[in-house]
C-alpha cells in the first residue's frame, strides 16, 4: 500500500525533495491536488496562537515547509516579522501569487542542507509536519536544522503525528514521528515545556503540539 503511495507520488528515499516540486508545479492557488492544504492556518495551531498570543511586534518568527504559506500569514497577523521556506520553488511561487501584500518574506530553501545565516535568528519557530514528510533517514539531520533556528530565548512550535510503531521508510509517506523526538530535541540543545495531545488525528494515533524553549 505504502509502496503503490511512493510510487504514484514518485518518491525516491535518496532524492526526499523531489515530488514536492512536482506536486506544487502542477497545482494552482487554490491548492489542488496537494493533500496537506487547508488554505487556512493549521485548525491545532490556529487554536494555540488564539489563546497564548498577545501581538509581538519587532519579534522574529520562521515558518519551516511553509506550503502555501497560511501559517506564516497568521503569524505576519499576529504581528511578528516572518521568514517562510519551503523546498519547493513553486510552492514559493504560490505563496507570492496568494499573498501580493504580505510582508512575509517566501525564500525557497532547504532544511536537510541547512541554512547558515539562519543560525538562531528567530524568536519563533514553526514546524508543522515538514519532518514526518522526510524519510526517517534525515531525522536526526532535520531535528537539528530546525533547532539551529531557535534564538537564544526563542521557542519552537512542533505540530507532529505520532505512531508508537517504529519509523520505517517502508511505512511512509507520511513517516509519522515516534515520541523520542523530544529527547532528539532535547540533545540540540532545547527544552520542551510544553505538550499538548489530541488523539483526533486522520492518519496517526495522536497529534502533539510541543513547545521547546532555548
Ligand atoms: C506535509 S507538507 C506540510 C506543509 C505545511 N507545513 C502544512 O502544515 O500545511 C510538508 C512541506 O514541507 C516541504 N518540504 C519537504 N521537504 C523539505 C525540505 N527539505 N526543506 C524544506 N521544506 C521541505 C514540502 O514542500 C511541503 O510543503
Amino acid at each position: 500500500m505504502n509502496e503503490e503511495i511512493r510510487n504514484k507520488l514518485g518518491v525516491e528515499e535518496n532524492k526526499p525533495n523531489d515530488w514536492f516540486e512536482v506536486l506544487y508545479s502542477e497545482s494552482n492557488e487554490s491548492g489542488n491536488g496537494v493533500p496537506w492544504a487547508n488554505m487556512a492556518p493549521h485548525p491545532v495551531f490556529k487554536n494555540w496562537i488564539d489563546k497564548t498570543s498577545s501581538l509581538k511586534k519587532e519579534k522574529t518568527a520562521l515558518v519551516v515547509g511553509c506550503g502555501l504559506g497560511d501559517d506564516a500569514i497568521e503569524l505576519e497577523a499576529k504581528g511578528y516579522k516572518v521568514t517562510a521556506f519551503d523546498v519547493s520553488e513553486s510552492a514559493i511561487k504560490l505563496c507570492e501569487k496568494r499573498f501580493p501584500d504580505a510582508r512575509t518574506e517566501f525564500v525557497q530553501a532547504d532544511l536537510i542542507q541547512g541554512v547558515k545565516p539562519w543560525f538562531k535568528q528567530f524568536d519563533l519557530v514553526l514546524e508543522i509536519f515538514t519532518i514526518q514528510a522526510l524519510p526517517p533517514k534525515y531525522e536526526k539531520t532535520l531535528i537539528q536544522n530546525v533547532s539551529d533556528f531557535v534564538a537564544d530565548d526563542g521557542e519552537l512550535i512542533v505540530i507532529a503525528e505520532i505512531q508508537k510503531e517504529k519509523r520505517s521508510y517502508e511505512n511512509g509517506p507520511p513517516w509519522l514521528l515516534n515520541n523520542d523526538y523530544i529527547q532528539s530535541f532535547e540533545a540540540c540543545g532545547l527544552k520542551q515545556v510544553s505538550l499538548q495531545s489530541n488523539n483526533e488525528t486522520e492518519v496517526g494515533e495522536e497529534m502533539h503540539l510541543a513547545i521547546f524553549k532555548r
